[in-house]
């Protein structure tokens, strides 16, 4: 088997990303403008792997492994083009799931054989990448002179699926599935686990109706039948109603499986925790 690739790399948080471009090419960086980039990732990879599409360039699938570390890391990855991406989408898709989609417009710079990644993420927003050829020896000096700040550990999709947007969303495509002919209230709820898996659930209504049954509550359903035991992030949203609070129940059944201080995303706008929403929820022991 051919050996990986190598790259020293570093991401960090651009809070100026007009001064960054200023200055790399005050550096003498070379431009290589915009590409937008779309990458999906899927699940039950060892290490990460993500089928790249972008415009201008060529769709590859990109195997790679990286420590989740500040500061400077090496990337192993190995880059395969691909003829027919939708297809190959779909069928990875089909295999092993997609975990999450990341949207980026990407201004592309080389100076002295680093690559200068200007991004504004959907979602996320302006970050600067920096990629070395493995020894990545002027990297340093670049960081430097580019005024890089504080350096983050994972990668835009550890971030996205740590977002409020991500669990949002798929509480939201829930909710258009929720059964509710009765009460014609759709509601859908997700909630995240601390390894970042998302569980989402709707409402199930009932000719009896008290037999209905809440999205919180379909969705811890999906959490435990997974294995998982632990909620870390929880959100519900409506149809009708931009915040829809948990029912009482839903709370002391929420509880069971969070912390006080897991957030809540109440629709996009509002954010509470697991023991605002019930303080001195009911437990066993003291
Ligand atoms: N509902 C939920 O699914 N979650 C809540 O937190 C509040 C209410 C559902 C139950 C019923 O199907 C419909 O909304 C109207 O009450």
């Amino acid at each position: 088997m051919a050996a990986p690739q190598r790259n020293l790399e570093i991401k960090a948080r651009d809070a100026d990303p007009r001064r960054s471009l200023e200055l790399a090419l005050a550096l003498g960086a070379e431009d290589q403008g915009e590409i937008a980039q779309r990458d999906t990732y899927f699940g039950h990879a060892s290490g990460r792997l993500k089928l790249r599409e972008q415009t201008p360039g060529e769709t590859e699938l990109i195997q790679y492994r990286r420590p989740d570390e500040a500061g400077p890391r090496t990337s192993e990855f190995r880059r395969v083009p691909v003829g027919d991406g939708a297809a190959l989408c779909e069928a990875l898709d089909a295999a092993l799931g997609t975990i999450v989609e990341v949207r980026k417009s990407r201004r592309l710079l080389l100076w002295e054989g680093i690559r200068i990644h200007l991004d504004e993420v959907e979602g996320l927003g302006s970050f600067l990448e920096l990629e070395a050829p493995d020894d990545g020896e002027r990297l340093g000096e670049l960081t430097e002179k580019l005024g890089v700040g504080d350096t983050i550990a994972g990668s835009y999709s550890d971030l996205l699926l740590a977002s409020p947007e991500a669990l949002l969303k798929a509480a939201e495509q829930a909710m258009r599935n929720a059964y509710a002919p009765h009460s014609e209230f759709k509601v859908g709820a997700a909630l995240r686990t601390p390894t970042g898996a998302i569980y989402a659930g709707a409402n199930v209504e009932n000719a009896s109706y008290p037999q209905g049954q809440c999205a919180e509550t379909s969705a811890i359903g999906a959490l435990i039948a997974a294995g998982e035991r632990e909620i870390a992030a929880v959100a519900v949203v409506a149809e009708k109603l931009d915040v829809c609070p948990p029912c009482g129940g839903c709370r002391q059944r929420l509880a069971e499986f969070a912390r006080a201080d897991t957030p809540v995303y109440l629709g996009g706008h509002e954010t509470t925790t697991v023991g605002e929403l019930l303080p001195l929820a009911f437990e066993l022991e003291a």
